[in-house]
């Protein structure tokens, strides 16, 4: 091999990778290589939007101490003061860009695009399109992906793992086609786009998340993992047991929306002085608490009191669906639960999306900037995406390309083909780690449940391992990086010896003085419980 496929490999197709494969192929060939339908992956589903401080009447730094004040002690205060900072610029790409923000019609505006509000925001701040913004960026970003002539689309492929060299660098990637013919995609430089880890859970806000496929890819060339005890639940999806996984945006909340519990009472008041504005983890656990003691299976949302005018005109994406499931919202109140949603945690990066492997970067949910800390404040996620997918180009664009080595990096030789059963059996064990997850790993946590999570997926693994199912498969591999993760997730969170933001344990108090983040590689995986 003398030469590398491309110059970039980018695998994600979603806000951060599609923005960076626009943003590289200004100076390089770029390979991205997303999934052939938007559905799968997290941006199209945002529905709120992107915070950031864009009216006269906010600030940076009323933006950096809410990010902060979120995040609950453990965020980075450099990436918050540098995600924040670069917040505004990277909204105006995506004004130039053409994506088509709601615009604020108001008499006297201040600002001509419309701000909501979400949780722990003390401004209007949230800049989007109605109440599908994912889908308004997914949409004009990929449309300018397919026809830039530097941008090498591959939809046809589900990357495995990375490929590194005798150094240790990254070289690449390889994955399968749905024919399982294996390829190996080489690259100067690859980033990792590829979401977070909410499909470890059984309930999520969208209907296919990943489960962090690419934190592991990253850990097996030996990248830490930080922070993977702080998996965000979202206060409010659908409560909707036969359909599909929906988010109720927390701009539902922002806009005055009532959290009312069994006999129809507004809880959050008396719990938080922000009340259904607080922070994420805060009301998450109310709601948690308001369904347990109650015959309901849920909480109530209410916006009636808004107006039927009001609530067409914020929320037409959430109108719609809930009208096709039988609901309607200006005149009955909504369901709600939470659900996975963001995964706070993963692949430590700089503030250029680089890893501690060289030749390695990532961008997005799959990374840990620093920015979140404990809890991440709502719309801050695609602002991170933005900022640093930007930042990740710049630092690309500035880098002497690594020196190519005419030599064929490592990587599997060959991959198998499932028979049915087989996929039957990985599909029940994946069944499995996610009900372990969710019941012991989720959003009030005991030290007993860890220890019981510990041993269910230790006893997985080996079923896994010992089983007649071939692991060089596409479905083998994907579930043993789930269960890696997984480990490691529960790993983190029992060394975790406190309740923080969204790591919230029965046995250990609120907040110790002395805090940091976690940081873990696949060698702090017990000897003999590596999956
Ligand atoms: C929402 O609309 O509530 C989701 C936005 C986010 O998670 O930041």
């Amino acid at each position: 091999m003398s030469t590398p496929t491309s110059d970039i490999l980018i695998i994600g197709g979603g806000v951060a990778g599609l923005t960076l494969a626009l943003m590289a192929a200004e100076h390089f060939s770029v390979t991205l290589v997303r999934p052939e339908h938007d559905e799968k992956g997290a941006s199209r589903w945002a529905q709120g939007g992107i915070a950031a401080a864009l009216s006269p009447e906010d600030s940076l730094e009323a933006h950096i101490q809410d990010t902060l004040i979120a995040g609950d002690g453990l965020c980075n205060e450099q990436a918050v003061r540098f995600t924040v900072t670069h917040g505004p610029e990277a909204i105006q790409w995506l004004i130039d860009n053409g994506v088509p923000f709601t615009p604020d019609t108001t008499d006297g505006a201040r600002y001509a695009y419309h701000l909501t509000r979400e949780g722990g925001h003390s401004a209007r701040r949230v800049i989007h399109a109605d109440d599908a913004t994912g889908r308004a960026l997914i949409d004009t970003l990929s449309h300018k992906a397919a026809q830039h002539p530097r941008i090498h689309q591959r939809n046809d492929l589900t990357m495995l793992g990375l490929l590194q060299d005798d150094d240790g660098g990254c070289r690449g990637a390889y994955g399968l086609d749905a024919q399982h013919q294996l390829h190996r995609l080489t690259a100067y430089n690859t980033v990792l786009a590829t979401g977070g880890a909410s499909g470890l859970y059984q309930h999520t806000t969208t209907p296919s998340p990943s489960s962090g496929e690419g934190m592991i890819m990253a850990a097996e060339l030996g990248a830490p993992l930080m922070n993977l005890e702080f998996q965000q639940f979202h206060p409010t999806s659908l409560y909707d047991p036969d359909g599909p996984a929906f988010l109720i945006s927390e701009a539902v909340r922002g806009e005055g929306g009532y959290l009312l519990d069994e006999a129809g009472k507004r809880f959050m008041p008396a719990l938080d002085p922000r009340a259904e504005l607080a922070p994420r983890d805060v009301v998450a656990r109310a709601i948690d608490a308001q369904i347990q003691k109650s015959n309901l299976g849920h909480v109530w949302l209410d916006i009636r009191h808004l107006g039927e005018r009001a609530i067409h005109h914020h929320f037409p994406t959430i109108v719609a669906h809930c009208a096709a499931r039988g609901m309607d919202i200006t005149r009955q109140p909504i369901p709600v639960v939470p659900a996975a949603h963001y995964s706070c945690g993963g692949i430590a990066t700089n503030h250029q999306g680089a890893t501690q492997v060289p030749n390695l970067y990532a961008v997005g949910e799959v990374a840990y900037t620093g920015l979140h800390g404990a809890n991440r404040m709502a719309s801050n996620s695609l602002l991170e995406c933005l900022v640093y997918a930007r930042s990740c180009a710049q630092a690309l664009r500035e880098k002497k390309a690594p020196h190519w080595k005419n030599s064929t990096p490592s990587g599997p030789e060959r991959l198998a083909t499932l028979s049915p059963p087989d996929q039957d059996m990985l599909m029940a064990l994946r069944h499995e780690l996610r009900c372990i997850m969710t019941q012991h790993v989720s959003i009030v946590r005991s030290s007993a449940g860890l220890k019981t999570a510990q041993h269910k997926l230790a006893e997985l693994s080996m079923r896994l391992n010992e089983g007649p199912v071939d692991q060089c498969s596409l479905e083998g591999i994907q579930l043993r990086q789930a269960l890696l993760l997984a480990k490691l997730t529960v790993a983190a969170a029992v060394t975790r010896r406190e309740s923080r933001g969204l790591h919230y344990s029965t046995d250990w108090p609120s907040g110790q003085p002395a805090t940091a983040p976690s940081c873990l590689t696949l060698a702090d995986l017990t000897p003999g419980t590596v999956a």
